[in-house]
């Protein structure tokens, strides 16, 4: 088994005096893929957030391969590998396709300064490729996903966190995105943490999961010993 990549020990975060998380500690191995599951409101995206630097911890640790991020702005966390696709993806909608995965290569600085956007982009989405001078905001919603995934890969992470990527997808898109996230796990040897409220999708390819309730990690456990059906509970009302 591989060491953990990411490592969350006592973490905490909140907004303005409001808590949002107690306490968090998950440890998610090297090329694990871990769908973070939970109703609306339990502090998914925040978790995410803080993970990326875009939100402050207000306690505990964040490591990343034994080395500790939660000190460091989210640039230097995105250089150090984490890459995120956002709740809403969050292109540029007035920069060209190309423009906007270039944007991901800058994102990362020095680690890939002068280098130009990988081929394997392209190859997981052949889509982009043909509506690479396209501008962001033209595109479809699936083709946006695509485009926001494409982006953080861009970056090279070791790390790759999505937040619902399935959110106002068409079924035919999201198959689409299944086989790039497991083609981009396999190749580029990632480690995958992706929220997720569409069960039956992330099922199919995450190999753990860990559900959360009030800001709290309440289940753990590994997907092929849990069925969807049976943890569904913790995201319907
Ligand atoms: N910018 C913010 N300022 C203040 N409170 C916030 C902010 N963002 C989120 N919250 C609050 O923090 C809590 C957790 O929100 P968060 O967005 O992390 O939940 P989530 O699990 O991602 O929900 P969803 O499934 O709806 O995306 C909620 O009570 C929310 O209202
Ligand atoms: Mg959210």
């Amino acid at each position: 088994m591989s060491a953990d990549l990411l490592e969350l020990r006592g973490l905490s975060s909140g907004y303005e005096g409001s808590r949002v998380l107690w306490d968090i500690d998950l440890a998610v191995a090297g090329q694990d893929i871990l769908a973070l599951i939970g109703r609306n409101g339990v502090g998914k995206t925040t978790l995410l957030k803080t993970i990326v630097g875009v939100q402050a911890a207000s306690g505990g640790q964040i490591l990343l391969g034994g080395q500790d991020m939660t000190a460091l702005p989210s640039h230097r966390r995105a250089r150090a590998g984490i890459g995120y696709v956002p709740q809403g993806r969050h292109i540029f909608p007035h920069l060209s396709v190309a423009e906007n995965l270039d944007a991901g290569l800058s994102a990362c600085g020095t680690r890939t300064r002068g280098r130009r956007v990988p081929d394997y982009i392209f190859d997981l989405f052949p889509k982009l490729h043909e509506v690479r001078d396209r501008k962001g905001g033209f595109l479809s919603g699936g083709e946006q996903q695509q485009l926001a995934i494409g982006r953080a890969l861009a970056g090279a992470p070791r790390l790759l966190l999505l937040d619902e990527p399935t959110e106002g997808i068409q079924p035919n898109v999201v198959d689409q995105i299944e086989q790039a996230l497991r083609h981009a796990a396999r190749e580029l040897s990632l480690t995958i943490v992706v929220v997720e409220q569409y069960l039956e999708f992330v099922w199919r390819f995450a190999n753990r999961f860990a559900a959360m309730r009030d800001g709290r990690i309440v289940k753990e456990g590994k997907t092929s010993e849990s069925k969807a059906s049976d943890v569904a509970a913790f995201v319907s009302i």
